[in-house]
């Protein structure tokens, strides 16, 4: 079908002006005159429809009735000019009008007004034809875009890890099993279960394609992944999702300051590509969703993250009086409260949390001289909390057998990876971005389910 898109018509509208035009959408708002029947029609290409007019007098009832309703879709063939007010640059006097589909306005659910988050929840099909769900799809696009232009601009290599592994990179235990065998599969032991499954072994969903990107980064020394990862974290929080999308790079010769370095610069980096790449939909952010949202993504792209040791931190919960639901105590975890309490009120900027004790962290982290703590840190912001787990790793292979001895890991499952420290091994450093989380951040969407087109959570697959 030949038509223009109509980000194309409004980016340089001059181009189009007493031209003809042939535009398709859908039409999102309709308004008729006794003279004039206005069309608001968006393609999806942009965050703005574009208006057609349809001037009773030169064209017949039968040649635009049917076009009658919002949500149907349409052709439009007519002439591209000036309009005679509001702010637009650019609309679309009719001559031909097809309705290529109908779409009947008493079943149709989506109307031209403001509906609840939690009501567009309920119709993942459709909430992709509203204003919030086309601009922040269009800024997840760009912010996939920008992520990929960051790394490939400083000589990283995108590697692709597998999804289907053997191995909990975590060690969390939430990896989702995968199978072959039938739900009633009854069998007297584990071993003789799995000899009859797909790998004849423990299969699952990779939680995060660090560990095989370890792999690769000592070949490539700069490396990225990014895709999807799956949890079956049993949480029903705004910022967990059972399928997220991950951005795990992973660097030879990078010890923690580096990679705290690399990290903050990515983050500044994406954010500024997404402002100038998406300068209308951060608009609709800002005045829809977030206020201010403009002003904070500009302090963050602007000024240094904060760097608190996390003992540091402990301390400064403790005397901030507040009293928190979850304890403050060394050597336990922060929760979200505390980390947004430490991002929001004593930060207030994005800061990384470093050093954390070593027994709630995972198996491959490097230990600390003080044999209590681990080179880690986590990313925390404002109004989200974390969006980024970081580490150098333990490079060593006797203190990274003792780490995984201590938590009882099946040393089978993690032979390759050890191998890392027997040939040639080097310290080196990683992280993974939680796509959702940063989207989260970067629109001002509270929800993680309202950041991705099918959010998958717990007790939710729709
Ligand atoms: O902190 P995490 O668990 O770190 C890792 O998986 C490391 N292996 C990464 C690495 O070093 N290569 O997860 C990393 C990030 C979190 O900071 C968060 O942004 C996101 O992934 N994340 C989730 N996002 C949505 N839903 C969940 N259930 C998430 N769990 C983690
Ligand atoms: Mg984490």
């Amino acid at each position: 079908m030949k038509h223009i898109d109509i980000a194309e018509l409004l980016r340089t509208p001059e181009q189009y002006y007493d031209k003809e035009v042939t535009v398709c959408g859908w039409v999102r708002n309709l308004r008729d005159s006794s003279n004039v029947r206005f069309l608001a029609v968006n393609d999806g290409t942009a965050l703005s429809p574009i208006q057609i007019v349809i001037d009773k007098s030169t064209l017949a009832p039968e040649d635009y009735e049917a076009v009658n309703s919002v949500g149907c879709s349409v052709k439009v063939v007519g002439t591209a000019v000036i309009p005679g007010g509001g702010k637009e640059k650019i609309e679309v006097v009719a001559k031909e009008v097809v309705l290529l589909g109908a779409c009947s306005p008493e079943d149709y659910p989506i109307q031209p007004k403001r509906h609840t988050m939690e009501f567009l929840r309920t119709l993942p099909h459709l909430r992709v034809r509203t204003n919030t769900f086309n601009a922040m799809l269009r800024v997840r696009s760009e912010l996939a875009a920008a992520i990929h232009e960051y790394f490939q601009s400083h000589n990283y290599v995108y590697i692709n890890t597998p999804i289907l592994t053997g191995s909990d990179c975590e060690g969390a235990g939430e990896v989702f099993r995968v199978t072959t065998q039938p739900w009633d599969a009854s069998y007297k032991t584990a071993e003789e279960y799995y000899n009859d499954d797909f790998f004849a072994r423990k299969a699952g969903l990779t939680v995060s394609g660090q560990l095989e990107g370890e792999v690769a980064a000592m070949a490539m020394g700069k490396i990225y992944t990014f895709g999807p990862t799956f949890r079956a974290e049993y949480s029903f929080t705004a910022r967990h999702a059972a399928e997220f999308w991950q951005v795990e790079p992973e660097v030879a010769f990078a010890e923690l300051p580096d990679i705290i370095e690399i990290a903050e610069e990515m983050i500044k980096f994406i954010i500024k590509r997404v402002m100038d790449r998406c300068p209308s939909e951060i608009e609709f952010f800002d005045k829809f969703v977030q206020k201010g949202l403009i002003k904070k993504l500009e302090g963050v792209v602007n000024n240094k993250f904060s760097v608190v040791d996390y003992t540091d931190a402990i301390e400064m919960l403790k005397k901030s009086g507040v009293k928190f639901s979850y304890p403050v105590e060394w050597g336990l975890d922060l929760q979200t409260e505390h980390e947004r309490y430490i991002a929001e009120v004593i930060c207030e900027r994005p800061v990384f949390i470093t050093n954390y004790p070593k027994h709630i962290k995972s198996f491959y982290m490097k230990q600390n001289d003080d044999g209590k703590t681990v080179a880690a840190t986590d990313l925390l912001v404002p109004g989200v909390g974390e969006i980024i787990g970081c580490s150098e790793r333990e490079a060593d292979y006797d203190k990274l057998l003792s780490a995984m001895t201590e938590r009882g890991m099946n040393l089978d499952d993690y032979k390759h990876y050890m191998d890392l420290r027997r040939f040639g091994t080097v310290p080196h450093s990683g992280f993974g971005l939680g796509l959702e989380r940063i989207l989260m951040y970067i629109t001002g969407i509270d929800n993680i389910r309202d950041v991705t087109l099918y959010p998958r959570t717990a007790k939710d697959l729709k």
